[in-house]
Parts: structure tokens; sequence; C-alpha cells
């Protein structure tokens, strides 16, 4: 919900060897769609391993407002009875997102095309995020959308009553664009098309199809064409989430640049639309291996052991791969850090308009650090000089971005002198137990003033 109380302070002095297994908690992007999915869907739903972040859980709330019945049995266990492609109630208060684009992206397009209206806010992060890139599109149903200067929320959107199928091409790179055209082409008649140039997270498609819509995709010179049948009867589903690459990279990436660590973070979601990452460090000459690999619930999953890795290389990222680690830049600028050379990132405009804009997060919170970092509209590359190079001492702001926040916590395990962050509280939107796992590991993790 929205705000998370006052700011709480979090530092991470230089630690020994991080050692043992990291058990990250379920895919933040896989839990928000088997909510809103199971929600449309006619009969009861039953999810294991839920991510319990405040992101997910207010998607939980808010599909309750709408109408579907949602149990938490305990332990990640959910179950969602839903009210069919169709079927959402008008909610009777303000729906709170708090700090989720995810959330609010994908229900906005859940409920557009309905004959219901619903008003939506969040924290001063979400508040401050750009809504048009979804109301353009939703628009084109016949959705109206009232928003606040620069489509900001709080906004209401009134939904669609005689919704149309709609063909569109997403202008940027972008999976909740992409998901929201989807969900609202549900209770649309005829086919709603999507295109994307550059091809993104592909859950909500995988997990359409997996209902029992009709979705097929197909590559062609456009770009990735989605083809979607309105007006599915949604049938429910037994879903396993797997366990998020976006929470995974940071005891990975904390593995890799403290010496003497050995990390085993097992049944990790590799995706190809996610694990760029992964790909990336081991470019860079990370000892990062793939044990194990198999197939769960329809997504590639394999056990990550990093090492430490005192030889890696900067490289230039290639921007083709900048959507399938999006959220990953921040941490990777922490491991480029510790790296030999320069990391280039190019094409990364979408980073400037997420929980924060996380080039300038991240640029001047190494810079405070004694980090080599240039930066441009749509690029910035970090300078390393190898393990045990970096000063540390300062402190960043985390401007309400969970990514942000770690990211530094993980920096101060192999900085010289610890690193603290103005507010380790949005660590709770997608990873909540980031610090007993980490300090379970050998982290040395503490609350200054408290
Ligand atoms: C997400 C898509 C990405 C990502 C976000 C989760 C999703 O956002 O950054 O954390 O679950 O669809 P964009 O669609 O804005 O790229």
């Amino acid at each position: 919900m929205s705000g998370h109380g006052s700011p709480k302070p979090m530092s991470s002095a230089p630690c020994g060897a991080l050692s043992g297994v990291a058990e990250v908690p379920g895919d933040k992007s896989i839990s928000h769609r088997s909510l809103i999915l199971g929600a449309m869907a006619v009969g009861e739903t039953r999810i294991t391993g839920l991510l319990e972040g405040e992101d997910v859980l207010d998607t939980a709330r808010a599909m309750r407002a709408f109408g579907a019945e949602v149990t938490d049995h305990g332990k990640g266990e959910w179950s969602v009875h839903g009210v069919g492609v169709g079927g959402f109630a008008e909610p009777d208060q303000v729906i709170d997102c708090g700090n989720s684009g995810t959330g609010v992206r994908l229900i906005m397009g859940a409920m557009a095309s309905s004959p219901i209206s619903a008003t939506f806010t969040g924290d001063a992060s979400l508040n401050k995020r750009p809504m048009a890139r979804v109301t353009d599109p939703l628009a084109l149903f016949g959705a109206q959308a009232v928003g606040r200067s620069g489509g900001r929320l709080p906004m209401t959107i009134v939904g669609a009553a005689d919704p149309v199928p709609v063909r569109y091409e997403v202008p940027v790179p972008s999976a909740q664009v992409k998901s929201a055209v989807l969900l609202a082409g549900l209770n649309a008649p005829g086919q709603t098309v999507v295109i994307e140039k550059e091809a993104t997270r592909d859950h909500t498609e995988r997990m359409l199809a997996g209902f029992g819509a009709v979705i097929t995709t197909e590559t062609t010179g456009e770009g990735r064409v989605i083809t979607l049948t309105g007006r599915p009867e949604l049938k429910p589903q037994v879903i396993a989430v797997p366990r998020d690459p976006s929470s995974a990279a940071f005891p990975v990436c904390a593995a890799l640049i403290v010496p003497g660590s050995d990390v085993l973070v097992p049944g990790i979601g590799l995706n190809p639309t996610r694990a760029g990452l992964f790909t990336t460090l081991r470019e860079m000459g990370a000892d990062l291996t793939y044990e194990n690999e198999r197939e769960e619930g329809g997504e590639p999953v394999a056990d990550l052991r990093a090492r430490f890795s005192p030889d890696m290389k900067g490289i230039d990222v290639p921007p083709a791969r900048a959507a399938s680690m999006i959220d990953e830049y921040p941490v990777l600028s922490v491991v480029a850090a510790f790296a030999s050379g320069v990391t280039m990132m190019r094409g990364v405009k979408e980073l400037r308009v997420k929980e924060s804009d996380r080039i300038e997060a991240m640029a001047s919170g190494l810079r405070a650090n004694g980090v080599d970092v240039e930066d441009g509209e749509d690029w910035w590359s970090v300078t390393g000089h190898g393990p045990g190079t970096v000063k540390g001492g300062a402190t960043c702001a985390s401007h309400l971005d969970h990514r942000i926040a770690m990211s530094f916590m993980v920096m101060g395990m192999a900085t010289q002198k610890p690193v603290t962050v103005d507010d380790g509280g949005p660590i709770a939107t997608s990873f909540p137990v980031f610090e007993p796992l980490m300090r379970q590991l050998g982290a040395d993790l503490s609350h200054p003033g408290a």
C-alpha cells in the first residue's frame, strides 16, 4: 500500500566469504499474473510459491476489490476463485497499488474492457511514473482515463461498455504495456493483435495459453506478432511459481565480488526473456554455472552456483539484450565496479522510468562511493579496477526503489568501508527475506540509528 512508514537506513559492511544455499522467493512477474489471471478464470486456481512481497500483496487486495475470492493458505500457498473474463465487479474503494508499476498497469488492462470504473493510486514513486503508455492503447478499446497532468496517478479508468479488439504496436520495449493490451483484449470480441519490435518477458503469453486462451506468437519482419482471440473461458490452473531470477541476481552478484564465496541459488526460472544478466556475467568471466537444468511448469529452471570471480573484465553489453535484464542493470553496475575495465550499457532509456531513474540513482551512489561512472540519456558506463579497489563509505539514496537499495547493500559487502542506504524499507516490495537470507550467507547488514 502507499508508503511504508518512516525511512529505515540500512548498512552493509565488508564481510568474509559468503557461503550456503540462498532460497530466493517466487517470481514477481509470474506472481502478479497468477493472481490476475486466476481472478479472470472460472473456478479455483491454486498457487504455490507465490511471492509474498508488498507489490504482490497489493495485487491480491486489488483482485478481491474486483470481486475475486483470494485466500492465503500460508507458506506461499494461495487460491483464487475467479469471476471469469468480463466478470469483474466495480470496486467501491480506490485501488492502491503501492510501489508496483506491474500491478497497476496489468490491472488497468484487465478491467479496461468491462463496463466498470476504478480509481488507482500508489506511493510517491508510482505516482510519478508514466501511465499514458498504457492508457493510450486502452483508449483504442474504448476505455477512458482521467488522471493527473502528464498521465500520472491517481487516475480513474472508465472501462469500455462495448469494447472493440485492437491492433497495437508497442512503442517502447515493455512487457507491462504488452500485457495490459492482451488482458484488455480478453474481453473484446474478435482478435487483438500486439506487435513488439523487441522481445520482452513472455509470461503473459505463456500463462494465457496455459489458462486455455487461443494465443499465437509469430516472429515476422515487424517483430513478435501476438494474436489473442477474445472472450475465452479461462480454465483455472495449478501454478507452481518458479523462484525469481531478478531476486537471485543479488546473492549471485554478491558471491562473485566477495573473496572466497561459493553460493548455490536453487530453482531459478531461466526463461530466455529474463536471463540476460547471467549471460552477461558469464561473458565478463564470472564463475557462474547452471546445475540440474530442468523444466518446471513450462519454464526452464536451474540451480545457479556462483563463486568469487577475481578476474572479471568489463564488456559492452549488447543493447539487444536489454529487455531480458532490464531490472538487473543496477546490480550489474555494482559487479562492473569490481571487474577490470569498462562495462558499457547502451539502449537502456527505460531505466529512467522505473521505480526511480535507475541510471541517475546508481550513478550518483556509485560515484559517492568512489566508482568512475559516465552516463547519457540512454547509456551509462562503469570503469572498474578489480577486487578490493572500491572505497565505499558513503550513504546512497534508494529513491523508494527496492533494486537500488539491494544493489548498494551488495556493494557494501566488498568495499573497503561500509555502504549505507537512506531507506531499506522498499526491499520488502519484492524480496521481503533479503536481510535474513543474505545474513545467513555471511553478510554483515545492520540498521544504523535503530
Ligand atoms: C515487468 C516488466 C518490466 C520490469 C518489471 C516487471 C512485468 O517493466 O521492469 O519489473 O512483470 O511485466 P516494463 O514493462 O516497464 O519494462
